[in-house]
């Protein structure tokens, strides 16, 4: 039985980005973001900027505004602030100015059509069909021959599905959490963002399947698309992160790599002091 995890992961080696303009390039500027819910700040002036191909971490205690600084730059709630993709200003306000604009967010839960195959999940997410790139079929490969191998061994779930008028093939229901969570972010990637946007992508993930996702991640990354990741593994967000931001009660307390950050003694007494309250 081959191990389902590193069907994942496994494929070329991805593609570096070309050039250093390429790389230096800032992907996503946002300035002064603001989100109030009944008349309290709760993201409360925040700015930051993600280069092409880089990951940057988001972290910060409970409740501190990370969740709602995601929604806001993906427009689902009110902000006001500024935001620019690729150098172009997108209006707040709207997820799908925010979607065409390039931004693909994964929620905290993960979110598939359970009743498509893996396959079909992912071709749902590239649902306008203009980009076949490197990217996707990255992805997609893999993917395919997980389905493609359980469609062999799984005969009564194929069985089940002749005649539906789809090809046979596996429901997500047959999928593990972490493969679940590995399947929406899959399909986040087929939509070929400029920037990919994951609230706690490890959450629930063991160990084996986080070093999945940091490779997959990376791999994304490397593709020129910029990251922007919420989580509270911090060994996770080390490992995959070129610069963290923190925040506490919506504001920006700290930023750099994050060596500089862990460095900063306010920050280990406000993030570790939280995360030991929870
Ligand atoms: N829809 C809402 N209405 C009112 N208050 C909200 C709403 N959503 C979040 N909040 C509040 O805003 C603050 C920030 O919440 P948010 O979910 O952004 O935090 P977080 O940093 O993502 O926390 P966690 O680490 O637990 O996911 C919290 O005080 C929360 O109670
Ligand atoms: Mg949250």
């Amino acid at each position: 039985m081959p191990d389902p995890i590193r069907l994942f992961v496994a494929g070329p080696e991805p593609v570096p980005a070309t050039g250093s303009d390429q790389v230096r390039q800032p992907v996503l500027r946002a300035r002064d973001i603001r989100v109030d819910f009944a008349g309290e700040p709760v993201v409360d002036g925040v700015s930051m900027r993600i280069d092409r191909g880089e990951a940057v971490g988001v972290i910060g205690p409970r409740g501190s505004g990370k969740t709602t600084l995601l929604n806001a730059i993906t427009g689902v709630v009110p902000a006001t602030g500024d935001l620019f993709v690729d150098g172009l200003p997108v209006r707040l306000g709207s997820p799908e100015r925010s979607r065409r604009s390039g931004l693909v967010r994964m929620f905290q839960t993960p979110q598939p059509v359970r009743a498509l195959s893996s396959a079909d999940n992912i071709l749902l997410a590239n649902s306008d069909h203009r980009h076949r790139d490197l990217l996707a079929a990255w992805l997609l490969r893999p993917l395919l021959t997980r389905v493609q191998q359980e469609r062999q061994t799984d005969t009564p779930t194929a069985a089940a599905r002749a005649g539906s008028g789809r090809p046979a093939g596996p429901g997500t229901d047959v999928l593990t959490y972490g493969e679940r969570r590995l399947l929406d972010i899959a399909r986040g990637i087929a939509a070929v963002p400029r920037v990919l946007l994951l609230d706690e992508p490890s959450a629930g993930l063991s160990s084996r399947e986080t070093d999945a996702l940091l490779l997959l991640l990376r791999g994304v990354a490397a593709e020129g698309v910029g990251l922007l990741v919420v989580d509270h593994k911090i060994d996770f967000i080390d490992a995959l992160c070129d610069r963290v931001t923190v925040l506490e009660t919506g504001r920006v307390v700290a930023e750099g790599t994050p060596a500089e950050v862990w460095r900063d003694r306010r920050v280990m007494d406000a993030y570790l002091g939280a995360a030991h309250d929870a």
